[in-house]
């Protein structure tokens, strides 16, 4: 029997470095304990057992050179943060599967990787969980100010999420409390504490009220519904954060808001209140990295989500991302983004100056040898997709939008549009807003040899000239 002792209960380099080595030694998965920190497993490595323990995982520590793919290592990453005792040794009985048949990683049936991603995904809900929800209060110290705020982390997520917090709040002086263990940043170096209870967190002060304040302002009907935001605010957390004693209220007061906001709108139709900040923006383009709502998440690397000022003026909306969009993270960027670049200056609009998003915020793909080929997204998973596309609007609020292409005309409008009907003209949503149709650019990357690629070109910068113009006339 041999035992690995990892220094902690999140410690993946330890586990990476002694698989590496028990991998390459060909030791079985039944022949291995892995123990964390204390030494209550040292029964096992009594000699009567069989062979003495290896003493402590080391990174680097006698590794043998073995390759596996950066999916592995990127699954296994969070997976090791998972609160399952059995898995590092899950995790090792993957890694010689995927040794001997890599092409397993790929299977969605294997009962093990469906198990191991299912751990990573717990993992990975639980940071972005800890990301949205964790709230400071404000302490005096000796030290001057500082912000406590508690947490109950469902894994052992909490130093791999230190440096998103140091990132965020580098100005202050701040502590994460968790019955894991604790956090501490004093403006210049993180320290680590021993776990903490809740009665070790403050209770109220005045930084609550600026919680209560952006929740209350991103709590309106026309911005983020109330349902939406319950839902991704799961109860547990509820009692942690100050703005929640504001929920009933807030739903109380949801319809009349909603009926005045109408009511605006009937005298104002395109007037902008309240807006809530880029805040919003990013909390929605966080969540939506775990969005789960069809199975085009899966084979893709990455929510690709809107860039933009959160006060844009104009919202444009493409179709999905592409292989270039899927890799970087970011919209348009690869050949349709090219000439959609071009037809923006051409139509003299900015494009810092516009939000611009798709309709479906996953790479939809045929796998063809090497290559992944474009692949049209369905009607289901366009549907599944508007729930991002309307919030996006709901906080940005622009005073028009632009749909390119069929999909993003049918996202904005809810039904089948014939681009070559109704491009160069506008249809109003049901909230007023304008929506301007038009050609997608990766149409211009496929015309026939016949076509006038100069004239074809030319019509859609005007479509785009011509719905930037129109924001002169709106009132
Ligand atoms: N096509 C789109 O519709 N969006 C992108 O981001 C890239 C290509």
């Amino acid at each position: 029997m041999r035992v690995v002792r990892l220094d902690r209960e999140d410690d993946f380099d330890g586990w990476r470095s002694a698989a590496r080595s028990l991998a390459g030694e060909g030791v079985a998965p039944e022949d291995i304990v892995w123990q964390i920190g204390d030494r209550a497993a040292d029964l096992f490595a009594d000699e009567s057992l069989g062979a003495p323990p290896i003493a402590s995982a080391r990174p680097g520590a006698s590794a043998a050179p073995l390759r596996v793919s950066r999916q592995l290592l990127e699954l296994a990453r969070y997976a090791a943060l998972h609160s399952e005792p059995e898995r590092f040794s899950l995790l090792y009985i993957l890694l010689l599967r995927l040794l001997d048949q890599p092409q397993a990683l790929q299977d969605a049936a294997d009962p093990l990787m469906r198990r191991i991603e299912g751990l990573a995904r717990n993992v990975r809900r639980d940071s972005h969980k800890m990301h949205a929800f964790v709230r400071f209060r404000e302490l005096a110290d000796d030290g001057g100010k500082r912000f406590v705020a508690w947490f109950e982390p469902d894994h052992h997520i909490l130093r791999a999420n230190a440096g998103f917090f140091v990132d965020r709040f580098t100005n202050m002086r701040w502590s994460i409390l968790t019955p894991r263990g604790a956090l501490h940043w004093d403006g210049a170096m993180l320290a680590e504490g021993p776990p903490a209870s809740r009665t070790d967190a403050p209770g109220g002060d005045p930084v609550e009220a600026v919680w209560k304040a952006y929740y209350s302002a991103i709590f309106n009907p026309a911005r983020v519904m109330p349902q939406a935001m319950l839902k991704e605010m799961p109860r547990k957390y509820w009692k942690n954060m100050p703005e929640t004693a504001l929920v009933p209220s807030l739903i109380a007061g949801a319809r009349k808001r909603e009926r005045a906001m109408i009511d605006q709108a009937r005298g104002e139709p395109h007037g902008k209140t309240q807006r809530s900040g880029p805040d919003a923006l990013v909390l929605l383009a966080e969540e939506a990295q775990e969005c789960r709502r069809c199975p085009l998440w899966k084979p893709a690397t990455q929510t690709v989500f809107g860039e933009g000022p959160h006060d844009a003026e104009i919202m444009i909306v493409g179709e999905q991302p592409g292989d270039n969009e899927d890799l970087a993270g970011r919209v348009f960027v690869g050949p349709a983004g090219a000439v959609f670049d071009r037809a923006m200056a051409a139509a003299g609009i900015d494009r810092a100056r516009t939000y611009i998003t798709n309709a479906v915020k996953h790479f939809k793909f045929e796998p063809r040898g090497k290559r992944r080929i474009h692949a049209r997204p369905g009607s289901g998973e366009i549907e599944a997709c508007r729930w991002w596309v309307e919030q996006e609007r709901a906080i940005v609020r622009p005073r028009l939008v632009i749909a390119m292409g069929a999909t993003a005309a049918r996202s904005l409008t809810g039904r089948t549009v014939t681009v070559g009907r109704e491009r160069g003209g506008a249809v109003v949503l049901p909230d007023g807003t304008p929506c301007w149709i038009t050609i997608h650019p990766s149409y211009l990357l496929r015309l026939p040899p016949e076509a006038d690629a100069d004239a074809e070109f030319a019509r859609y910068a005007a479509d785009l000239r011509r719905a930037a113009k129109s924001l002169a006339t709106i009132v």
